[in-house]
């Protein structure tokens, strides 16, 4: 007989993670060895879309059928600067009118939501693969501070992949969740802050023992990794315009590559001081293409992101201040989400609430996937599983 799995998936904005209660124990679903599915969607004009890895390399060769991001301008009305930006960035026509956002691909009209379904929907089919069976049945998480129809709009692409959504949960708290079992249970106030690729969202909460209570949350649902990599690329596009006079921007692929290898660039910087960005016929100037060839340094880096910074500053102490905290009273910052790696991010924190309180989850980019499967545990998958106690915010 097969078992009925409820799998907990953490929806982000690049990556999607998802996992499942298998005899007590968080499995996380692989993909090809690899627990974090690029939210990437590629739409070739006939046949089946391809999700995540395969469609992510798609940005190189063919960046007008693939979609990334598109948990931006999920549930967000279609005339906020949100969706001009996606737009922006997109190598198809984006229409936004009175019915709302709607992608024009060559394969055909594409709502946000259907984008998001395929996401879904590949989660699932990787789950049946894992499990064996039908699998129908999803604890999925949301930014704390969701755009206004962020949450029908997320149910409804759940409907299209074949997910019942048992229940949506607060990404930071799910995050938190994870954090908090792994240490001593104790009295004391944590702040998460989950920094993932297109939100920032922070979460003051007051952990006693197993349980867990939300006493605060701000969000930037437009701070990111995503604005980090472009940041970079608008450095480097500038210096070009400035000494060649070519504006990257023209060509999609090109800015495309040029976000893409910036990407890979930030990761390195999380871990050396230098990173190289090289790209083949990058630019034209005096009629011919040149190849682009740059290293960055840490300090040229931490200037392109000092705006951004600013801005995560000022969600962290709204944040404090809204739960009536002092900086000083927070015995720990818990990071969470893929840029919490970023040493400039880990060094803002430290810096509000003291360097000794900062503790960076080991699976920064996996923590809201953890926390998701961890609550399945609510909905009966698997009787008699070790449950934290959730406060309603
Ligand atoms: N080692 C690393 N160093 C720096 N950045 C990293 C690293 N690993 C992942 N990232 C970045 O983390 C981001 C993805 O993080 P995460 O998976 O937590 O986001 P998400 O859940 O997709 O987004 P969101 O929570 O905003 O919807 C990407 O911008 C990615 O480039
Ligand atoms: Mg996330």
């Amino acid at each position: 007989m097969t078992r009925e799995v409820v799998i907990g998936i953490d929806f982000g904005t690049s990556c999607t993670s998802a996992g499942a209660l298998i005899d007590g124990r968080v499995e996380l679903l692989q993909d090809a060895g690899d627990p974090v599915v690029p939210s990437v969607v590629y739409y070739p004009d006939r046949g089946a879309p391809e999700v995540g890895r395969t469609a992510a390399l798609r940005q190189l060769t063919d960046p007008s059928r693939v979609i990334r991001s598109i948990k931006r301008v999920i549930g967000v009305p279609a005339e906020s600067p949100a969706v001009r930006r996606f737009a922006a960035s997109c190598g198809f026509r984006v229409e936004t009118g009175s019915g709302g956002v709607m992608l024009k691909l060559r394969s055909g009209d594409c709502p946000p939501e259907q984008v998001a379904a395929s996401v879904l929907g590949r989660i699932r089919e990787i789950a049946e693969r894992s499990y064996g069976g039908q699998v129908r049945k999803a604890v999925i998480t949301m930014s704390a501070q969701p755009p206004p129809q962020y949450r029908e709009a997320l149910l409804r692409a759940a409907r299209i992949a074949h997910l019942d959504v048992l229940e949506l949960v607060s990404e930071p708290i799910a995050g938190g969740l994870a954090l908090g079992l792994h240490g001593a249970p104790a009295d004391r106030k944590v702040l998460v802050c989950d920094f993932g690729g297109g939100t920032f969202d922070v979460s003051a909460i007051v952990q006693s023992g197993m349980k867990f209570t939300p006493v605060a949350t701000f969000a930037d649902p437009y701070l990111g990794g995503d604005d980090l990599d472009e940041a970079l690329a608008e450095g480097i596009a500038g210096t070009i315009f400035r000494q060649r006079g070519y504006d990257m921007h023209r060509d999609i692929t090109r800015w495309n590559q040029l976000v893409y290898r910036c990407e890979h660039a930030k990761r390195q910087l999380s871990t050396q001081e230098t990173a190289r960005v090289a790209m083949r016929e990058a630019y034209v100037h005096g009629g011919t293409t040149h190849d682009l060839d740059v290293t960055l340094d840490r300090p040229w880096v931490w200037g392109k992101w000092a705006p951004l910074m600013e801005r995560a500053e000022a969600v962290i102490r709204e944040t404090i201040k809204r739960a009536g905290w002092s900086a000083i009273a927070i015995d720990m910052a818990a990071l969470i989400g893929g840029t919490s790696l970023v040493p400039r991010v880990q060094h803002l924190v430290g810096s509000i609430v003291g360097s000794d309180r900062v503790r960076v989850s080991p699976h920064a980019d996996v923590a809201v996937a953890l926390g998701a499967t961890l609550l399945t545990a609510r909905h009966g998958a698997t009787p008699g599983a070790r449950l934290p106690v959730l406060d309603a915010a």
